[in-house]
């Protein structure tokens, strides 16, 4: 397995973003990784693509099986900043994987032991290659414990409820706000409740309730915090 510490705990050049669904963490890592100009990894996509490629039966495949599917499942990150391209096989990850549907899926293939592993040894030698913004669940716990600056981002089901079924709206679909807070509130359960690496903040990671925050005010407190204690 790759060092991911390189020996220094605190030398790690790697900003993690975990946080529960819907808070904002996608679009703050592009943003993060725009102001360092490096990378970011979208670790959800990793789930998502897994989730989506196996298929419904994906959680029910016997242990060996799934092993051996999994690792058919080759992850490459290319580019920079908001410009990252995260492919599967060769194949870039699209829109397909972006559904509650799908998001539910992983959240389930997420709670297998199997899963975790192989895509937490994915997930490490990324960050071992290059400096980056990883965001996800379990980043400043589990893959990246090493990591120089790690961020906990919350807010309440309701609000990021209400700021998906915004954004749904400015892109023309209807949604319906009580199933979205309902959708939200199952998967926080699944993610925070499962045996292995839960959703949970680091014990050194700068916790932040975005409820009050805008996304130019999340980005803010990050830069801020990353600013002093001499960057990356
Ligand atoms: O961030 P997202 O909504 O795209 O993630 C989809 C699911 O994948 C999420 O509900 C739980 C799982 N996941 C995880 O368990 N660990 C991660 N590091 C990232 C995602």
């Amino acid at each position: 397995m790759p060092d991911t510490t390189g020996g220094h705990p605190a030398a790690l050049k790697v900003v993690t973003l975990d946080g529960p669904a819907g808070v904002g963490k996608t679009t703050l890592a592009r943003r993060v990784a725009d102001a360092l100009g490096i990378p970011y990894l979208d670790t959800g996509a990793m789930f998502r693509t897994m989730a989506w490629r196996l298929g419904p039966d994906g959680p029910d495949l016997d242990e060996a099986l799934l092993r051996d599917r999994l690792a058919g499942f080759i992850f490459t990150l290319r580019g920079r900043g908001g410009a990252s391209v995260l492919s599967c096989n060769g194949e870039d990850i699209g829109n397909e994987i972006r559904t509650e549907e799908v998001g539910a899926m992983a959240s389930r293939i997420a709670a297998l032991p199997v899963v975790r592993e192989c895509l937490k040894a994915a997930q490490q030698r990324m960050g071992a290659a290059q400096p980056l913004v990883v965001e996800g669940r379990d980043m400043g716990t589990v893959v990246f414990p090493g990591a120089r600056h790690k961020f906990f981002l919350d807010a309440a089901p309701e609000i990021r409820a209400m700021r998906r079924y915004t954004q749904l709206q400015t892109m023309g679909e209807a949604h319906d706000l009580a199933l979205l807070t309902e959708q939200i509130r199952s998967r926080d359960e699944q993610d925070r409740n499962r045996a292995v690496a839960p959703l949970c903040p680091a014990a050194d990671a700068i916790i932040v309730d975005t409820g009050n925050l805008d996304i130019d005010g999340v980005f803010g407190v990050i830069m801020q915090h990353i600013r002093s204690r001499d960057g990356l």
